[in-house]
């Protein structure tokens, strides 16, 4: 990448709802450290939301930082653009639809309006911060109509979007009103990507099907003179990085107490922000059931799950939290003994390293959801293990990562007797086994680290307008 970039003589600008942080402060994703990493060869600048609402919203000042050659710049959003653009078109209406949930998919024609607003707002904003040569990398279903706008106020620039969640195919797509007007914006891209092959068959598809694209073949759809590239670049983490916060003091100390809680009792974990895409629901409901099944584990397993609210102003979120706490409370009361308590169920977040202990002194990571991008936590867990006693990891067939995790115990997380099973064969693994499946799947996600990411969609970037 640094290659590449350099050839080109220009600046990286990143893009993206939620920004930075740009100093390492123990709790940013491994996707924002690599970006930060990758705008640090260039130099560069990373755009967006400050997550403040003010008056002025994006008709106020730029808030600035500078860490060494790179800038953050960010925006205020009204109230108003915050109700439409962000609860209302990109959390009521796009991420539903983007993860299959038309049943509670919310159209709605202001927050239509207000997305389209703040975008416009967005792309006039950074159109004079950005220089010929540099190249522009946008981030997630927030800004789908970015590169709109920024072609209109004259840019020529390369410009880059990653998708960072799921992309259904037309029979879903065409539930949202306008769906032809937004799939033509996206295709003012130079290259879009996706997170696994299917998202990427399913928007060519869409864009085929719905707005008359023509695929060119070799990853190339063109549509009124204008070429656009697609590719799947499945999104990883800094493995190396994640495998040394598992041993980090912090992650010792978290170890320790978890040792001594657990008292020989093996563990599952599972680590989620609050949202009904993560099936958490039906999670419960299988450990439930493999206590059912299997009364062997009573008293010798416990689930924990870290469960970070997020969305509360949504009412399908805060909803959950509720329902997520009735149905522990249910399979605890049924089950708990005096010294045991089944499930552990913690609505708050953690710094990543004692994440990474606690993931190191589990027998099985649980990452069921009903529909994902990726999903980091399930390449989170494998970097987490120790090589000699590692863990297994049970990972939903819907999940962006089970395209790259054959190795997992692969699941289908509608099934509450198919997980409970797979549990017990989890608990059941021999040593040898947990240890062979293990090593393959820490070579590939170290192989496609979050940097080889990176390159390889900053590389097919700088290939896009040749
Ligand atoms: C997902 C999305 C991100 C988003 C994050 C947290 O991972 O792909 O774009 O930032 O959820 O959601 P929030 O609405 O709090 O930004």
């Amino acid at each position: 990448m640094a290659a590449t970039a350099k050839a080109h003589g220009g600046r990286l600008i990143v893009v993206s709802n939620r920004v930075g942080p740009l100093k390492d402060t123990g709790r940013a994703g491994g996707l924002a450290v690599a970006l930060v990493d990758t705008l640090r060869r260039t130099g560069g600048l990373w755009f967006g939301w400050s997550g403040d609402v003010s008056e002025q919203g994006t008709f106020g000042p730029l808030k600035s930082e500078h860490s060494r050659n790179v800038r953050l710049a960010t925006l205020d959003l009204s109230q108003n653009d915050h109700d439409e653009y962000y609860a209302g078109f990109a959390n009521r209406m796009l991420w539903p639809l983007l993860h299959y949930r038309l049943d509670i998919a919310d159209f709605d024609r202001r927050s239509e309006d207000g997305y389209r607003r703040v975008n416009e707002r967005f792309a006039a904003r950074l159109a004079p911060m950005v220089e010929p040569g540099d190249t522009l990398w946008v981030h997630d279903y927030h800004f789908f109509r970015l590169a709109e706008g920024l072609r209109a106020a004259g840019l020529q620039n390369p410009i880059g979007f990653f998708l960072h969640v799921p992309f259904p195919g037309p029979d879903i797509l065409a539930a949202l009103p306008h769906h032809n007007d937004l799939l033509r914006a996206m295709l003012a891209y130079d290259l879009l990507g996706f997170q696994t092959e299917r998202d990427r068959d399913n928007f060519v598809r869409c864009a085929v099907e719905e707005v008359g694209a023509r695929n060119l073949g070799d990853g190339v759809l063109e549509l009124e003179g204008r070429r656009t590239r697609v590719g799947a670049f499945p999104i990883g983490i800094d493995a190396d990085s994640f495998a040394e916060y598992a041993v980090s003091p912090e992650a010792r100390i978290n170890r320790k107490r978890m040792e001594k809680a657990l008292v020989g009792r093996r563990q599952i974990i599972g680590v989620d922000r609050i949202d009904y895409s993560k099936g958490l629901n039906e999670r419960f409901r299988a450990f439930e059931r493999l206590l059912v099944d299997f009364p062997e584990h009573r008293s010798t397993v416990s689930l924990l799950q870290i469960a970070p609210p997020s969305r509360g102003e949504l009412e399908a979120y805060s909803d959950m939290r509720r329902q997520l706490e009735r149905v522990a409370g249910h399979v605890n009361g049924r089950f708990a003994d005096i010294d045991w308590t089944p499930i552990r169920f913690l609505t708050r977040g953690m710094p990543r390293r004692a994440l990474a202990g606690l993931y190191r002194s589990s027998r099985v990571g649980l990452v069921t959801p009903l529909r994902d991008g990726m999903n980091l936590v399930a390449k989170e867990y494998i970097a987490a293990q120790d090589p000699e006693d590692p863990g297994v990891l049970v990972l939903s067939r819907f999940a962006g990562a089970a395209e790259q995790l054959k190795e997992a115990l692969i699941v289908n997380p509608y099934s509450t007797v198919g997980v409970a099973e797979t549990l017990h064969k989890a608990l059941a693994m021999p040593l040898d086994e947990r240890q062979h499946r293990w090593r393959v799947l820490f070579e590939r996600i170290r192989e496609h680290d979050a940097h080889a990411f990176a390159s390889s969609f900053l590389d097919a970037l700088a290939k896009a307008q040749d």
